[in-house]
């Protein structure tokens, strides 16, 4: 057998597990949620779900692949075999995510595309271009619409790019997040400059971070934190178990989880900054109240930011440099989905061919995400959005820490850790792995049902949310079919 590819170096490793980390859930929902859930009050539940959840698991992630050198399904059969459907899980989850998040790359190509003009198409209407312009979006789901061609082309770039990123695995990868990683982050503070030296900027600010205590005490604010801890961190994906796999059994797995967390945290405070400064401005150069010029998600990125971009002086340049950092943010994210499928893969094969498993995944996941270039493309990507971040992946987080936890032992992985040289992590380790993760993730796990059974998600009719079920139960239903099959 050949011997496993490696990072050119611990920094390399470092850019690529920071580039996965941070991405397009760094600017478009930590802000929003930081926002919606009591400003500054937030990140209360946020920095203690990063360090007793995030930073443990992400330890965790780091420690498996390393001791294991293999993706994420042969690493948690090598643990017991009956425990290879996590894996399973977690590359389903990769999977169905980098299909939708390749189309939102597509439209920041698009948009980026449309900014080298002197007067930006988005201009004065800036909803009506993202959203019947760009995504031709029908009046509800129940109305697919036609196929958006420019998208459709857009995501087909996307796709190419992709596949050249990861064609030749690692070797390919490190060279690119050698710029992927920094520069989206230059240009943040670029923009954080433009932004808060703006009129009506501290408003913005304000807006973000006053906080409001009360918030804390509702379930709700704790599962957002969680879900967007593990959505943000990568973790629950098999992508950190690969990309770990790449690390010699002795390298650094805790300090590395450590430089990667802190930093995709600090990355996303300084997005919010940057979002909420510049609200901050439109609202001021609008006249109208903060609050009315808030949103989340795609409206965000593609609604309120495009319409602020559009007010400031030498706008199309603004517009280009912030699409571009869309851009370089979130292909690092979306190759190390893809990354971590593709070393799952390999690891069947005695002889992997990294460029034919890069061509058969990219090409199905293009394949796949020509429904979200729909007109109803952005509703279904709201629905199987929802259900994979609070159900599919914070199952395998739940079932990764009970794995090593209760089977392999938290101990034995503990001194596994701490044999190598560097940071050391202690015996609260165990406690967290053992006890609290699964605990904390068993009670917010039911509580998402419950709310779900009861109030149906965002309104949506049930055929509709039965894609969302179906993205939830199907992943199951394959892991339980690989850990149960015989032989
Ligand atoms: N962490 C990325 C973000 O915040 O946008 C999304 C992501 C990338 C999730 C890679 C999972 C993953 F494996």
């Amino acid at each position: 057998m050949a011997d496993r590819a490696r990072w050119a170096s611990r920094t390399i490793f470092i850019f690529a597990a920071i580039g996965s980390a941070v991405g397009l859930g760094n600017v478009w929902r930590f802000p929003y949620l930081t926002h919606k859930f009591g400003g500054g009050a937030f990140l209360i539940p946020y920095i203690l779900a990063l360090f007793i959840i995030g930073i443990p698991l992400l330890i965790l992630e780091f420690a498996i692949g390393q001791k294991m050198q293999k993706g994420a399904v042969e690493s948690f059969r090598a643990i017991n075999k009956k425990l290879s459907g996590v894996g399973i899980a977690a590359i389903f989850a990769s999977f169905i995510v980098v299909i939708y998040y390749a189309v939102v790359l597509a439209w920041s190509l698009l948009f980026f595309l449309k900014s080298f003009n002197p007067r930006l198409p988005w201009a004065g209407n800036s909803k009506s271009y993202f959203f019947t312009d760009v995504l031709g979006l029908t009046e509800s789901v129940n109305i697919l619409g036609g196929i958006q061609w420019p998208v459709l082309t857009a995501l087909l770039a996307v796709w190419i790019a992709i596949y050249f990123i990861v064609w030749k695995g690692v070797k390919s990868v490190g060279k690119v997040v050698v710029i992927t990683m920094p520069l989206p982050v230059i240009l943040l503070f670029i923009l954080l400059i433009r932004g808060i030296t703006l009129p009506g900027s501290l408003e913005g600010i304000i807006a973000y971070l006053n906080p409001d205590f009360s918030a804390l005490l509702s379930l709700e604010l704790w599962m957002a934190a969680t879900s967007q801890i593990f959505f943000s961190l990568s973790v629950g994906f098999g992508v950190m178990i690969a990309y770990a796999s790449y690390n010699k059994k002795k390298d650094r797995a805790v300090g590395n989880a450590y430089i990667t967390s802190i930093s995709d945290a600090a990355i996303g405070l300084l997005a919010g900054f940057v979002v909420f400064s510049i609200i901050g401005y439109m609202a001021f150069a609008n006249n109208v109240p903060i609050e009315d010029a808030i949103t989340s998600g795609p409206g965000l990125a593609f609604v309120v930011f495009p319409e602020a971009l559009s007010l400031m002086p030498f706008a199309w340049f603004f517009a280009a440099l912030f699409f571009l950092m869309l851009l370089t943010l979130g292909i690092d994210s979306a190759f190390s989905l893809i990354e971590g499928v593709n070393a799952v893969i390999a690891d069947r094969q005695k002889n992997p061919n990294s460029k034919k498993i890069a061509l058969l995944t990219c090409s199905t996941a293009f394949v796949l995400g020509i429904i979200f270039t729909t007109g109803a493309g952005l509703y279904i990507l709201d629905i199987v959005d929802h259900f994979v971040t609070n159900y599919v992946i914070i199952l395998v987080g739940l079932f990764t820490s009970i794995a090593v936890g209760w089977v392999y032992g938290a101990e034995k992985m503990r001194l596994f850790l701490n044999s190598s040289g560097g940071a050391k992590v202690g015996k609260w380790w165990n406690v967290s792995i053992k006890y609290i993760i699964p605990l904390a993730l068993i009670i917010l796990l039911i509580n998402q049902l419950i709310t779900d059974i009861a109030n149906p998600y965002e309104g949506y009719p049930a055929w509709a949310l039965s894609i969302g079920w179906a993205v939830v139960i199907i992943p199951i239903l394959a892991s339980l079919a690989v850990s149960f099959r015989k032989k």
